[in-house]
């Protein structure tokens, strides 16, 4: 087997007993533990613990890659291979009790994803790509290549979603405005990986968002790629924030368009 397949069977391992135990420390309750960039930007007690065991079970797997997580920071590998972790992607849903929460983990080389996993322990759903491989959802109902989608009679479904910064929610909301002509509707789900698992599977029709980090990325951002769509990445905004759109590449065109057009007069 490649070392991609190796990489994204090991994550997907880890990824489900991640995600069980968030499962299990959301139905005892949640403690916020503290705020991170703003007052609206938390970090639970259970993120933190579900990232110190992805990072101890890898560290027992595979000893010499690095490591970079949302709650416990970066650490130096000579593999080569490092891990790109975000334990509790949609930590607002997760501390209000709504469902839409994934755990996401990510293989990268050389800057590059080649192995990544969304978990969603809620809805018992496993997004898992290998570069070269493409990418596939495991569910109660079976395993299914995915693909994004290519046709939007109807116009598209798109998701997107805010930064935490209330400084920046104008800008945002203007950025939406832009792009609604193509729209048919819009979702905020409110986890990035999410989003972008579903831009794989072809539930939503494209995504977009300024100020992602890069465990928000790394495996939802290769589920798109091996689903046959594109990710693109545009110039930071005032704020330092980079657009990232993702989704069948002439739609992501479309909408690289509208939002130029206002970036533009910023
Ligand atoms: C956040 C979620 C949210 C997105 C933010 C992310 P977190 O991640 O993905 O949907 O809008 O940009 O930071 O804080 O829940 O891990
Ligand atoms: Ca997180």
């Amino acid at each position: 087997m490649s070392l991609e397949l190796d990489l994204r069977d090991l994550a997907r391992d880890i990824a489900t007993e991640a995600g069980e135990l968030a499962r299990r420390r959301r139905a005892e309750g949640v403690r916020v533990a503290a705020s991170k960039s703003t007052i609206a930007d938390i970090v639970t007690e259970a993120d933190r613990e579900v990232e110190a065991l992805i990072r101890s079970r890898l560290a027992n797997e595979r000893p010499s890659d690095g490591f970079l997580g949302e709650e416990s920071g970066t650490a130096e590998g000579t593999s080569g291979v490092t891990w790109v972790v975000d334990p509790i992607d949609g930590t607002v849903n997760y501390a209000s009790g709504m469902p839409s929460y994934a755990v996401s983990v990510a293989a990268v080389r050389e800057g590059e994803a080649v192995a990544g996993v969304v978990r969603v322990p809620m809805l018992d759903e496993t997004f898992s790509a290998a570069r070269g491989d493409g990418a596939r959802l495991d569910s109660a109902s079976g395993s299914t290549p995915l693909n994004v989608a290519t046709e939007f009679p109807a116009g598209a479904l798109i998701g997107t979603g805010f930064g935490y910064d209330p400084r920046t929610h104008q800008g945002d909301i203007e950025t939406v405005q832009s792009v609604m002509p193509l729209a048919r509707d819009v979702r905020r789900i409110g986890a990035a990986a999410i989003d972008l698992s579903y831009v794989a599977a072809g539930r939503l029709d494209a995504f977009f968002e300024r100020g992602l980090k890069p465990w928000d990325l790394a495996a939802g951002g290769l589920l798109v790629e091996e689903a046959g769509g594109s990710v693109r990445e545009l110039p930071a905004d005032r704020f330092g924030r980079r657009m990232t759109i993702a989704g069948h590449a002439s739609l992501v065109g479309r909408i690289v368009d509208r939002i130029a057009g206002i970036t533009s007069d910023e």
